[in-house]
């Protein structure tokens, strides 16, 4: 079954509340979400531990996202949080391997996690380091002798896009592996795994995905071993065996502990429900929204840090502010739902999101261009 935009809308009963536009932090609770989760607590209270129920639909959730990335449902681990699959991902080759090489618009995770990695005796680089006109120039000088490169698909506070296959190639040509956190693009830009030529990918699941929190996923196109894993890592975890301690040999040996089995009902209950609308149109959409915020803010003269150019960028357009937080407060009171990152404040679409609601955000920004930056001439 197929859904327009606005029959997809209609499964967010909420939405007629308040305009959410905050999707790169969380998104919208559906009709079915909230089934999925009623499903669980009726199984829990009617069976106590069905744990077969509940470990065939974890495997149900890791096929459906499996699916949507474009890759076989054994290459992905099930993680409790993109954090904790990057970390996996980027220890996944050793010290002695080679440098790992962080870019420039990577969410905070990676550079705490490049603190505990030099700490650990890796050798770690930061592009902003590097000579460059472009952040591709600059990733590139870093890459000679590197182990892995460390990117992400759109940056959590400008909203840009990146050419991710251009930054792939240039790793794949030094022999470096490609780490990519896609969770500010799944969901909304149309993703290919394969194609995009990355050896790990990351997302989770609460914000385009509009599953719930704890929830997460590593995608592993093959080999790299985990440095941190749990017994639900073991070839055969009920065999408790603690002599042969035989690692599964598909990404599952990058899980840890018991699973989350309530984001694993709310996730396959929501790609249920995303996959009948088709990506492009998911894309066409947000991007539709944030074009209408951007007239307005261009007519205002003020400050946009993200791309104009439809290719770089996704869901989310970007404000310079004076004070971040206090913007976003002020337009939640005006039942506009955005989000503060440092100096920006973020307004991030989803599907079901109209031109109206995006109209409503033009003209509090119009009324208001106090609160955020002139662009300078
Ligand atoms: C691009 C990106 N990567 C990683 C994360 C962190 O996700 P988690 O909290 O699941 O570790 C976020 C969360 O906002 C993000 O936007």
């Amino acid at each position: 079954m197929s859904l327009d935009l606005a029959a997809f809308r209609s499964h967010f009963p909420g939405l007629g509340a308040y305009v959410h536009a905050n999707n790169c932090s969380r998104g919208a609770l559906s009709l079915d979400v909230e089934a999925a989760l009623t499903e669980y607590l009726r199984s829990w209270q009617a069976g106590g531990s069905p744990w077969g129920e509940w470990m065939a639909v974890w495997e149900e959730a890791r096929a459906a996202l499996a699916h949507l990335i474009g890759a076989q449902p054994e290459q992905l681990a099930l993680t409790d949080s993109a954090s904790h699959a990057l970390a996996m991902a980027m220890r996944a080759r050793s010290a002695a391997d080679g440098p790992v090489v962080i870019e420039e618009h990577n969410f905070p995770s990676a550079y705490y996690l490049a603190d505990a990695l030099r700490r650990d005796g890796y050798q770690v680089r930061f592009t902003a380091d590097y000579p460059g006109e472009t952040p591709l120039e600059r990733t590139c000088a870093a890459l000679p002798g590197a182990a892995t490169l460390v990117l992400a698909q759109v940056s959590f506070q400008t909203g840009e896009l990146l050419e991710v296959a251009c930054y792939a190639e240039s790793a794949r040509a030094q022999g470096c592996q490609v780490v990519l956190d896609g969770y500010q693009a799944l969901g909304i830009v149309p993703t290919d795994v394969t194609a995009l030529g990355v050896d790990y990918y990351l997302s989770g699941t609460h914000k385009y995905l509009l599953g719930t929190e704890g929830f997460a996923f590593l995608y592993a196109a093959s080999g790299g071993l985990p440095h941190a894993p749990g017994w639900m890592a073991a070839d055969d975890p009920m065999g408790m065996d603690l002599v042969r301690r035989d690692l599964s040999s598909t990404a599952r040996r990058f899980e840890t502990g018991t699973p989350n089995v309530v984001g694993a009902y709310a996730c396959r209950a929501a790609l249920e429900l995303l996959n009948q609308l088709p990506a492009q149109e998911r894309l066409a959409q947000v991007h539709a929204c944030a074009a209408v915020v951007r007239r307005a803010c261009d007519h205002a003269g003020l400050t946009v840090v993200t791309p104009a150019e439809p290719a770089r960028h996704a869901a989310m357009i970007a404000l310079g502010a004076h004070d971040a937080g206090k913007t976003a407060a002020a337009m939640l009171e005006s039942g506009l739902l955005v989000s503060a990152r440092g100096p920006v404040v973020r307004v991030s679409f989803h599907a079901y999101n109209t031109l109206d609601e995006a109209e409503r955000i033009a003209g509090w920004v119009a009324a208001h261009s106090h609160h955020f930056q002139q662009e300078s001439l």
